[in-house]
């Protein structure tokens, strides 16, 4: 495996406090601030103003939050798996669109329901939740160092890459999702540029993934939004690489669905046009084989967001409207390849997606 690293640590727990310690996303590239709290109002507030987000982060922050949430309980088996299911529920529905959420909360309440079904102690409920929390991070953090190996392959010398949002170290852990294959191959001495796009109207691809890029020593120019098609022809894009905050994996025609970052369905149509890829690049956790693209929200956030710039000036004249979708839906015709720890799926998806579901350490299955 290539020895490409990354020294940043989006989430940890910190064993001494019993608290959930995080970078603050909101913050960067300004400030570099850690933010630690035992308080599930707290989690759930950090999770809402985006201070930690990204779908796999958000997965850990799940299971983090809700071995906290046990580890806060009295002493008492009962109410450890009552406050599990309950409080675990509202966290679950801090952000209704990635998957990863709701399933690292369900991970966890899964082990705290069978450490009580075993007749542990309370002590051992909350030890075991905590370690299982913690092995979640771990194995996350692998499939990131995977997903670099296999997406390495789809690229090549002079290769020109958009990306959007961030779905790098500080969205995923490690790696990230969609920056692990360029990692991979930026430390085999690939030569590639990025271009990163904004991202409005919080602008993680130009706050989040240019800084992580840069840091790195990768080459990366940030692009507002509008540029992208102009760009990708003139600058002569080979891929749209793109994270995933929820893929349908169903054995229907809708499997390969992504759902992601607003902006993502255009920057595929786009490629599709010009005749380049559209990779997408996620752990299998990410991957929903549950449910049908009429059962996902799409979370609407604050109209804020859209009618201020971030320094606070208003752009938009008082009294119009604005609507604010944080995600959109891509369909699986618009996408190339799906990179996951487990390999790379391509269509037809509802054959290939449950193919990997199926082989050994497939995360999604966890959720049964
Ligand atoms: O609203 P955010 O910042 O939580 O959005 C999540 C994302 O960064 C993306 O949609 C990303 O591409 C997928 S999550 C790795």
């Amino acid at each position: 495996m290539s020895k490409v690293s990354t020294n940043v640590v989006p989430i940890s727990w910190d064993d001494s406090k019993g608290e959930i310690l995080w970078l603050d996303n909101s913050k960067i590239p300004w400030k570099e601030v850690s933010v630690s709290s035992k308080s599930l109002a707290r989690l759930i507030k950090a999770i809402q103003a985006l201070e930690i987000r990204g779908a796999p982060i958000l997965g850990e922050a799940g299971a983090y939050g809700t071995a906290m949430i046990a580890n806060n309980s009295p002493n008492s088996k009962e109410r450890i798996l009552k406050n599990v299911m309950e409080h675990g529920a509202r966290l679950a529905a801090a952000r209704p669109t990635a998957v990863n959420l709701s399933w690292g909360v369900l991970q966890i309440q899964n082990v705290v329901k069978n450490e009580y079904k075993r007749g542990a102690s309370p002590a051992e409920i909350k030890k075991t939740a905590i370690e299982a929390a913690k092995r979640i991070q771990r194995e996350n953090i692998e499939a990131t160092y995977k997903i670099g190996e296999h997406g390495k392959k789809l690229i090549h010398d002079g290769d020109v890459f958009v990306t959007i949002c961030n779905a790098g170290t500080l969205a995923c852990d490690g790696l990230g999702t969609s920056t692990a294959p360029m990692r991979a191959a930026y430390s085999d001495g690939i030569k590639f540029k990025v271009l990163a796009t904004y991202t409005a109207p919080l602008y993680q691809g130009a706050r989040l993934t240019a800084w992580e890029m840069h840091k790195d020593g990768i080459p990366v120019q940030v692009i507002t939004d509008n540029m992208a098609g102009h760009l990708m022809r003139e600058e002569k894009a080979t891929a749209v690489w793109a994270g995933a905050d929820r893929i349908l994996g169903n054995s229907t025609k809708e499997s390969g669905t992504v759902y992601n970052k607003i902006g993502t369905f255009g920057l595929a149509m786009m490629a599709r046009e010009l005749g380049i890829k559209t990779y997408v690049a996620a752990p299998t956790s990410t991957i929903d084989p549950e449910h049908s693209v009429k059962e996902i929200k799409i979370e609407q956030r604050q109209p804020e967001e859209v009618e201020t710039l971030l320094n606070g000036t208003t752009v938009v004249p008082k009294g119009v409207g604005v609507l604010n979708p944080a995600f959109d839906r891509t369909p699986p015709g618009y996408v190339s390849a799906i990179v996951t720890e487990l390999g790379i799926a391509k269509a037809p998806y509802n054959a290939s997606i449950p193919k990997l579901l199926s082989l050994p350490g497939s995360m999604a299955k966890l959720s049964k």
